[in-house]
């Protein structure tokens, strides 16, 4: 059964896609369309350049913005980066940390994770902290060895309250943008682990409390079994997260 105080969540990652005015198009039709009564937490994660656009578009409404990346620096001499204090300034509510993109493409390390993880904490940034495996560690089965050492080393040390700010995201880096989603019954095992694992590091509460989404290769037509899975509070998506029809119709499964 799941427990029904964690409120659903839905983001969408857009990745290196759409210009401002795309941006503004996407959002006034979503608005539009969004479900009243809305219970699910609603999360769109833009390119930099349309942060500020949307920032002003979502003001008020049941729609949050979250930033792709972060430096961990308050400022100073980092060329092409951004503060989670500009983030803020834009209008940024969460921010995603870890992303395999940003893991396997760009090499960010869990150091560096933990780094821009502590610096979204301070600056009221709520985390969207993703773990996953490759396919070869997969296939290696080092699927709970890997996820353990990126969360542990991403939350080592964090208070209770710290930990209480924003989601978990288990995406599977075999199932990003391969059309190949992890079966409800995988991705289960793996959030049943990760909630185990913040018992085991912090307490049942928070455990039960926290809130796990899946990433990778979800769409509308996937997503009400992999939300049927009592461990599994919603998704973070990446393709179906373009197009506004596909992301409403991903809101109202779950809402
Ligand atoms: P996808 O991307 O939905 O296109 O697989 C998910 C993600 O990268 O968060």
């Amino acid at each position: 059964m799941k427990n029904k105080s964690r409120r659903p969540w839905i983001g969408g990652n857009w990745k290196m896609f759409k210009t401002i005015p795309e941006t503004l198009d996407f959002i006034r039709e979503l608005l539009a369309g969004m479900p009243n009564p809305i219970r699910t937490e609603v999360v769109i994660a833009p390119p930099f350049t349309a942060q500020h656009a949307l920032g002003r578009e979502i003001q008020g409404g049941p729609v949050q913005m979250a930033a792709q990346n972060v430096h961990w620096a308050d400022e100073g001499a980092f060329t092409g980066e951004i503060s989670t204090r500009m983030l803020r300034d834009a209008g940024c509510a969460y921010c995603i940390i870890g992303h395999s993109e940003r893991r396997h493409l760009f090499g960010e390390t869990d150091a560096q994770v933990r780094q821009k993880l502590l610096a979204c904490l301070k600056a009221g940034l709520k985390p969207v902290l993703c773990v996953g495996e490759t396919l070869e560690e997969r296939e290696g089965d080092k699927i709970q060895d890997v996820i353990t050492r990126q969360v542990q080393e991403a939350v080592q040390g964090l208070s209770l309250e710290d930990m209480a700010q924003g989601v978990i995201a288990y995406e599977p880096v075999w199932a990003i943008g391969t059309g190949r989603s992890a079966t409800p019954a995988a991705a289960q095992e793996v959030h049943a682990f990760i909630r185990r694992l913040l018992e085991d590091r912090f307490n049942k509460t928070l455990a039960m409390e926290k809130r796990i989404v899946y990433g990778g290769s979800v769409t509308p037509e996937n997503i009400r079994d992999l939300y049927a899975e009592p461990d599994i509070d919603g998704a973070l998506v990446g393709g179906a997260s373009l197009k506004p029809e596909k992301f409403l119709a991903l809101i109202k499964e779950v809402n």
